[in-house]
C-alpha cells in the first residue's frame, strides 16, 4: 500500500491543468467521494494495527498535497488574467498581415542601386525652394513658361518661394557644396500645378543625374543610359535619343526604350512607334557650370531626370497615374513579392 501511495504522490505532481474544468475534474478524481483518496481511507481500515501509523500518516501527506495543489492551481488560474498558463504553444498563432513596398519605393529602389554599381552617389534638396536653385541657376531665362503661375505651385512672391518642379535643383546644390569630380542621383518628390488625370499628377517623384568631370562626354551619357535601361528592362532593351530642348543642357535629349509590350512591332501602348519615353537628358549647359563656379573650359558633364511614376508604368504597364497616389490595397497588395 505505501508503494502505490508513493506512485499516486507522484501522478498528482505530475498533473498540469490549463481550465477550471480541468482542475474539478483532478479534485474529484483524488476527493470525490469515490475518489482515489475515499479509496485508501477504504483500505486503511483493513490494514493491520502495525502498519496504520505510517500509512496514515501518508495518506494525510498525500491529501494536503492535493488540497494545496487544487488551490494553487486555482488561484493560478484566477490571477493569470492574461491566460498565460493556458496557451496552447501548439496551436497555430493567428494570422499576421504582411505589407507590401508601394511599387513607386521599389522603383526607386531599383533605380537608386543600378546607379550605385556605376558609383554614383545619393543626394538630397529641400522641396521648398527658391528661384535661384529651381530656374535661374539652370539657365532658365525669366520669361520661361515653367516658371508660370500655371506650373509652379509658389509660396512667396518676390523674394519666390516655391514647391520645386523638377529635382534638378539638387544639382545646383550638390554643384554648391561638393568639390569634384562629381558623380550623383538625387531622387525626390516634386510638385506641379497640373489637374489630376491619368497621366498627369500635382506630386510625383524624380530621379536626377548628374556627372561632372574632365573628358565627360556624350558617348559617355549614352552608354551609361544604355546600362540603365538594360539593367532595370532587360538586356534585350534598345535605347534611341532624340534631339530636344531644356535650359539646363546643350545638347539635349530625350530618350526612348524600344516598346517592351510588342517588342517594337507597334501596339496601342507605344502608339504604333514602337518607342516609349522615358527620360531627359543632356551635356550641362557651360552657362550652368559657370553660375556655379565651376571652370566650364576645363569641367564638363551631363546630366539626366526621370519620372519614376513613368519608369513604374513602363514596368508594370499600369497606366493610370492615379493608382500610384490612392493607396488601394487592392492595388498595391499585387507588389507583395516584388523587392
Ligand atoms: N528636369 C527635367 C524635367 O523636369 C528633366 C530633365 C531633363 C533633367 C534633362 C535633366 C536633364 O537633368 O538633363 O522634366
Amino acid at each position: 500500500m505505501l508503494q502505490n501511495i508513493d506512485r499516486i504522490f507522484e501522478e498528482a505532481k505530475q498533473f498540469k491543468a490549463r481550465t477550471k474544468e480541468e482542475i474539478e475534474q483532478f479534485r474529484i478524481l483524488y476527493l470525490g467521494k469515490k475518489g482515489i483518496l475515499a479509496d485508501l481511507f477504504r483500505n486503511f481500515k483493513e490494514l493491520p494495527v502495525e502498519q496504520k501509523k505510517e500509512t496514515g500518516q501518508k495518506i494525510n501527506q498525500l491529501k494536503q498535497f492535493i488540497t494545496e495543489k487544487i488551490e494553487a492551481l486555482q488561484t493560478g488560474l484566477a490571477d493569470d488574467s492574461d491566460h498565460r498558463n493556458s496557451t496552447d504553444f501548439t496551436l497555430p498563432g493567428p494570422p499576421v498581415q504582411t505589407g507590401a513596398r508601394h511599387p513607386i519605393s521599389i522603383v526607386r529602389s531599383e533605380i537608386i542601386s543600378i546607379f550605385n554599381r556605376l558609383g554614383y552617389t545619393i543626394s538630397e534638396g529641400p522641396e521648398i525652394e527658391d528661384d535661384w536653385h529651381v530656374f535661374s541657376s539652370l539657365n532658365f531665362p525669366p520669361e520661361h513658361p515653367a516658371r508660370d503661375m500655371q506650373d509652379t505651385f509658389f509660396i512667396e512672391k518676390d523674394p519666390d518661394i516655391l514647391l520645386r518642379t523638377h529635382t534638378s535643383s539638387v544639382q545646383v546644390r550638390v554643384m554648391e557644396k561638393e568639390p569634384l569630380p562629381i558623380r550623383t542621383i538625387s531622387p525626390g518628390r516634386v510638385f506641379r500645378n497640373e489637374a489630376v488625370s491619368a497621366r498627369a499628377h500635382c506630386i510625383f517623384h524624380q530621379v536626377e543625374g548628374l556627372y561632372i568631370d574632365e573628358n565627360v562626354s556624350f558617348a559617355d551619357l549614352k552608354q551609361t543610359l544604355l546600362y540603365f535601361a538594360q539593367e532595370m528592362f532587360g538586356k534585350e532593351v534598345e535605347i534611341r535619343l532624340r534631339p530636344s530642348y531644356f535650359p539646363f543642357t546643350e545638347p539635349s535629349a530625350e530618350m526612348d526604350i524600344s516598346c517592351q509590350i510588342c517588342g517594337g512591332k507597334g501596339c496601342n501602348v507605344c502608339k504604333y512607334t514602337g518607342w516609349l519615353e522615358i527620360l531627359g537628358c543632356g551635356m550641362v549647359d557651360p552657362n550652368v557650370l559657370e553660375f556655379n563656379h565651376i571652370d566650364s573650359y576645363k569641367y564638363t558633364g551631363f546630366a539626366f531626370g526621370m519620372g519614376v511614376e513613368r519608369v513604374a508604368m513602363l514596368k508594370y504597364q499600369v497606366k493610370d497615374l492615379r493608382l500610384y497616389f490612392e493607396n488601394d490595397i487592392r492595388f498595391l497588395e499585387q507588389f507583395a513579392s516584388a523587392w
